[in-house]
């Protein structure tokens, strides 16, 4: 399998705000953070902000080529979910990518791998992009459980959708012990795990789409670490969550070359 880092594989540079910033501070970054990153053609941006702040993002990035996530999204069309959103709603909003399968949600809102992949499928015959997480804890690694639990949520995940499904999503590799931790995994280590994911995409599916499809990295991503990642040829980009608040901190991320 080619692990070569073709021009298909256009990186992905991503933030998610999680349950940060109002309308107006959602603005206000806008207003900060286009000037900066205007000659960031290399890759795409996306950013994610809480679901009260997408109509904002959206009015403010209208004439660009940032890309507006929602955070998650249900796998039902509609129905008496109190609390949920689902995909078409997020579409009409104007989002064109959705995270799925956060650690956080994973934790505290017990999403399954089976959640995981009808959310991916809802998703994607939506319209949008899912942006399907995983990631082993401390524990896990400590233990050398790491690839046991990758392969896990891959085939309980991802790895159920059908070929032509997979071929359009995009993948985040978060360790759950280097999120808003400040323990980001070194590069050798963030690209193993990547590797060890494209050859689970190319046993479940294909060569061909494994060397095509692009892996995140999410953990603690900073301005001063992302020369280093960004250095591997298995990190297609990144999910950022708290360097993507700042807008100089995310630009100098999304403008590393
Ligand atoms: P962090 O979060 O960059 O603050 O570690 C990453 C994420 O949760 O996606």
């Amino acid at each position: 399998m080619s692990d070569s880092h073709t021009p298909s594989r256009r990186r992905v540079m991503a933030g998610n705000w999680k349950m940060y910033k109002t309308q107006a501070e959602t603005r206000a970054f806008f207003e900060a953070f286009l000037p900066l990153i205007a000659d960031a053609d290399h890759c795409d941006i996306v950013i994610a902000p809480p679901f009260t702040s997408i109509a904002a993002a959206v009015e403010k990035t209208k004439d660009t080529k940032i890309g507006i996530a929602g955070q998650n999204s249900h796998w039902q069309k509609e129905g008496a979910f109190t609390g949920e959103v689902s995909t078409g709603m997020l579409v009409e909003s104007g989002c064109r990518y959705v995270i799925v399968g956060h650690s956080e949600r994973r934790q505290y809102n017990g999403e399954t791998d089976d959640i995981v992949a009808q959310k991916s499928r809802s998703a994607l015959a939506a319209g949008l992009i899912p942006i399907v997480c995983l990631g082993e804890n401390f524990t896990e690694r400590e233990t050398g459980r790491t690839e046991e639990v990758l392969s896990q949520q891959f085939i309980g995940g991802p790895g159920a959708l059908t070929h032509e499904e997979f071929s359009r999503i995009l993948l985040a590799y978060e360790p759950v012990w280097a999120i808003g931790t400040g323990r980001t995994a070194t590069p050798e280590i963030a690209a193993a795990a990547h590797q060890f994911l494209r050859r689970c995409v190319q046993d479940q599916f294909s060569a061909e789409i494994a060397a095509g499809l692009r892996i995140l990295y999410g953990g603690s991503v900073k301005p001063d670490n992302i020369q280093g990642l960004m250095a591997q040829r298995e990190l297609d980009g990144t999910l950022v969550g708290g360097a993507s608040l700042e807008p100089k901190s995310f630009a100098t991320i999304v403008n590393c070359k």
